[in-house]
Order: C-alpha cells, then sequence, then structure tokens
C-alpha cells in the first residue's frame, strides 16, 4: 500500500514536535491561591492538601517574594476565620481591619506589581459554614447580595484589583459593580466563578478553612453537575452585570462546560483546579501509582486546551518550578 498522508511526519523529533504544538504553559497562566491565618510565623500543613500551607501575614510576605521570583503574577486570596468571630451575617467581612484587609495591604505593600484577588463569599465568616444569610434554613439571595457588594468593596478599598466572588447568589455582579461604580473604583476588576458547580472535590479547601456548611449542602445555589446549558445561562448573565472575566470551576471534569462557553462568550476564561483535583494527583503520586510531574503537567494543558485564559491552581508552584 502507498501511503500519502503520514500524520506521524510531525511527530517525529522534539524539534518538530515543539513547532506544531498548538498550546503551551507559561507562569504567566496561573493565579496562586493563599491560605491566611491569624498569628505569628504560622505555617501549617494542611492534611488533605500535602505541601499546601495555610500562612500568618509574615509568612505571606515570603510567600509572594517567592511567587514573584517564580514568575508568578497573580494570587487569589483565602483567609481562615477564628470561630469567635464568626456570625450568620458575616459581619467580620466588613472588617476594615480585618485578616482579608490586612492581608491585601501587606501583599500591596510589600509587592505592588503583584495582582491581588480576593475571595468574596460569606462562608468562611458564617456560622452555619454557607455562602449566604441564613433564615429559616433557606440561603437568601437579596440580602446576601447586599453583604458581598459591601465585602467586595471593603477588599477593593483595602488595595484588591480583583474580586471574585464564589458564592453562586443571583445578582450579586451586579450589586458588586453598581457598588464599585458608585463609589468611582472604575477599575476594579470582577473575575466571577459564573459556572460553580456543587462539587465534592471541594472537601480538602473546606478542611483548609474550616468552612464546610453546618447543616445540608449548597445544591440551593451551586450549580448541578448533570447540567450544561445552564453553565451558559450563567456566565452570559454575570457578563451582562459587570463581569470581566468568567470561571468554570471544578477543573478538570468540566471540560465539555470550558469549551461551551469559550464558543460563547469573548471575555477572559478562568478555570479552577480545585483542592480535591490537587489531592488526588498528590495522593496518587506518594503512592508512586503516578508520575507527579507528567501528570501535572497534562492536567493544565488540557484546561488550556479546552479553553482557558489563566488557570487558579495549587499546582502554580509547582509548575512554575519545573519551567524554570
Ligand atoms: C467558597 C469557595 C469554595 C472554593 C472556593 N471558594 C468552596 C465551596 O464552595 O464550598 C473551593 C476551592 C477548592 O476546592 O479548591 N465560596
Amino acid at each position: 500500500m502507498q501511503q500519502l498522508r503520514r500524520n506521524r511526519r510531525l511527530r517525529t523529533n522534539d524539534a518538530i514536535r515543539s513547532l506544531v504544538r498548538e498550546n503551551a504553559i507559561t507562569p504567566n497562566d496561573f493565579i496562586t491561591p493563599l491560605f491566611i491565618v491569624e498569628g505569628k510565623g504560622v505555617k501549617e500543613e494542611i492534611a488533605s492538601m500535602p505541601g499546601y500551607y495555610r500562612y500568618s501575614l509574615d509568612g505571606i510576605a515570603s510567600e509572594v517574594k517567592t511567587l514573584q521570583s517564580l514568575g508568578l503574577k497573580a494570587v487569589l486570596l483565602f483567609v481562615k476565620v477564628a470561630d469567635n468571630l464568626k456570625d450568620n451575617k458575616g459581619t467580620e467581612a466588613l472588617n476594615s481591619n480585618g485578616l482579608m484587609q490586612r492581608a491585601i495591604k501587606t501583599i500591596k505593600d510589600l509587592a505592588p506589581e503583584m495582582l491581588v484577588m480576593t475571595d468574596v463569599a460569606l462562608d468562611p465568616y458564617s456560622s452555619y459554614g454557607h455562602d449566604g444569610i441564613v433564615e429559616d434554613g433557606y440561603i437568601t439571595n437579596d440580602p446576601t447580595c447586599d453583604v458581598l457588594a459591601k465585602m467586595a468593596l471593603s477588599h477593593v478599598q483595602s488595595g484588591a484589583d480583583f474580586v471574585a466572588p464564589s458564592d453562586m447568589m443571583d445578582g450579586r455582579i451586579r450589586a458588586i459593580r453598581e457598588l464599585l461604580e458608585q463609589k468611582k473604583f472604575v477599575n476594579a476588576g470582577i473575575m466571577s466563578y459564573s459556572a460553580k458547580y456543587a462539587s465534592s472535590f471541594y472537601g480538602p479547601f473546606r478542611d483548609a478553612l474550616d468552612s464546610a456548611p453546618g447543616f445540608g449542602d449548597k445544591k440551593t445555589y451551586q450549580m448541578d453537575y448533570a447540567n450544561r446549558d445552564e453553565a451558559i445561562k450563567e456566565t452570559l448573565m454575570d457578563i451582562q452585570e459587570g463581569a470581566d472575566i468568567v470561571m468554570v470551576k471544578p477543573g478538570l471534569c468540566y471540560l465539555d462546560i470550558v469549551r461551551d462557553i469559550k464558543e460563547a462568550v469573548d471575555v477572559p476564561i478562568a478555570v479552577y483546579q480545585v483542592s480535591g483535583e490537587y489531592a488526588m494527583l498528590k495522593a496518587a503520586a506518594e503512592k508512586g501509582w503516578l508520575d507527579h510531574n507528567a501528570v501535572m503537567m497534562e492536567q493544565v494543558t488540557a484546561i488550556k486546551r479546552a479553553g482557558a485564559t489563566m488557570i487558579a491552581s495549587y499546582f502554580s508552584k509547582d509548575i512554575a518550578t519545573l519551567l524554570g
């Protein structure tokens, strides 16, 4: 048989493979999540996230320097709030001298070029561990949006470049955008968790922040993982309400959604490779069942290939180190 087309010609050696490669990973692709706690000199490993830590503010400062030296330019901040500061309304979230607000200032003072993004949601502040104010067992929507908008404003006033609402209340992007415009923070960005699914992959993150729901689950606000069309509806609504970046979360199990959204919208798309995805690979690698670095690179490349513009990932430091 005479072969005319041989696809393997373009795979013959590394040089030709490099020339025809369609997607490449660089440190520019990543947002690094950081977990922050009160105290001094604290560096606590999260049991279900080996190699990932909660830092007190002094530790965050040196961690940010390390990230910068690796070429990582964006962080996403989460705080672990003491139990005695939690209540139903997330009062502590609005404290202008709260842990989040101090963390933003600390990072911005030390490294003004580092892009600071902040998590906006009530769960770490909520005595119920929910992303909204609870009334008669129901996670209320509109009263929650009011608090989220004030929380976002407080972060921006402290110096945050982007706020990242991760709560999935209806109309929160609009509430936040209107308040920021009204207060003349016209350049503050919103990265909206637009298609955020009710996922069991968030378990290790809830360990990290001690933020697991005290009753029920998050299925009345986060999306049903059986749904695909709904992700487009959610995302278009967030863009209409003023989101600059939209997000799909989790990552690997949701790449069909990433591609759908890539085809439907013209704003940058972030994908959050979540805590459970990190934990799975670390556990398998610890057992010697998977090649950690090879699988890590395959996963983030797949996320990018699906259509991600950027990736929030606990692997960002490992990857930037590997890319050296
Ligand atoms: C909470 C929030 C969660 C994550 C980011 N923000 C957890 C949840 O919705 O319960 C998950 C991140 C991860 O698992 O890495 N608003």
